[in-house]
């Protein structure tokens, strides 16, 4: 079993997806935390329905990313993380957690990346009338969904698409593709430890 924290920031669908892929046997992970920068987010929830430990903090009381960073660090040695699964969190991760776990750190992004970068990924791709968005799987680096790209899937926008549709639709790709992707990697990661 793969140790993994995920970090999240909203609705968590996609931390469901790999509680849900956990639990099938699909994905042989083990969730050891959740952690989470805003209050009230319904990704806590879920964390407590699944009876998963999770670390919730408030960046604004901090003086720096790095001072909460170290904080959420001490928290992922502590359950002998291995990976940070990003899941719809919405922050920039600092140099800290990027040293301390180099190629460990990946992120879901709603749109075939290098296009539509940031926030609102699916607004941006409705706005400019592409025929063709989808999902990115990447590692994370400094940049922001700049990190080496692990796996795509496209979704078309149909005539008459609206943002309610197009979002089920890309997140119905997430929920399959990001346990899917996980899972690759872990097994050739235990792979090359035997
Ligand atoms: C997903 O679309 C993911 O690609 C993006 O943020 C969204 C999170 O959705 N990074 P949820 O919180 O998992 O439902």
């Amino acid at each position: 079993m793969t140790k993994i924290a995920v970090f999240a920031s909203g609705h968590g669908s996609n931390l469901q997806a790999l509680i849900d892929a956990a639990a099938r046997g699909e994905l042989a992970a083990q969730i050891r935390l959740v952690v989470c920068d805003r209050p009230g987010a319904y990704c806590l929830t879920r964390a407590s329905q699944a009876r998963i430990p999770y670390f919730m903090f408030y960046p604004h009381k901090y003086p720096n990313k790095a001072a909460y960073e170290e904080l959420i660090l001490r928290q992922l040695r502590e359950r002998e993380v291995e990976y940070i699964v990003l899941a719809g969190y919405m922050r920039l991760i600092g140099p800290t957690l990027l040293e301390a776990f180099p190629q460990r750190i990946i992120n879901i992004h709603p749109s075939l990346l290098p296009s539509f970068p940031g926030k609102d990924a699916i607004g941006q791709a409705l706005a400019a009338g592409v025929p063709l968005t989808g999902v990115t799987v990447h590692y994370v680096d400094e940049g922001m969904d700049t990190g080496p790209i692990i796996a795509q899937r496209q979704v078309s926008i149909d005539p008459g698409e609206t943002r309610e549709s197009l979002e089920q639709k890309i997140h119905a790709v997430e929920h399959e593709l990001y346990p899917k992707v996980l899972q690759e990697i872990f097994t050739k990661r235990r792979e090359n430890l035997d």
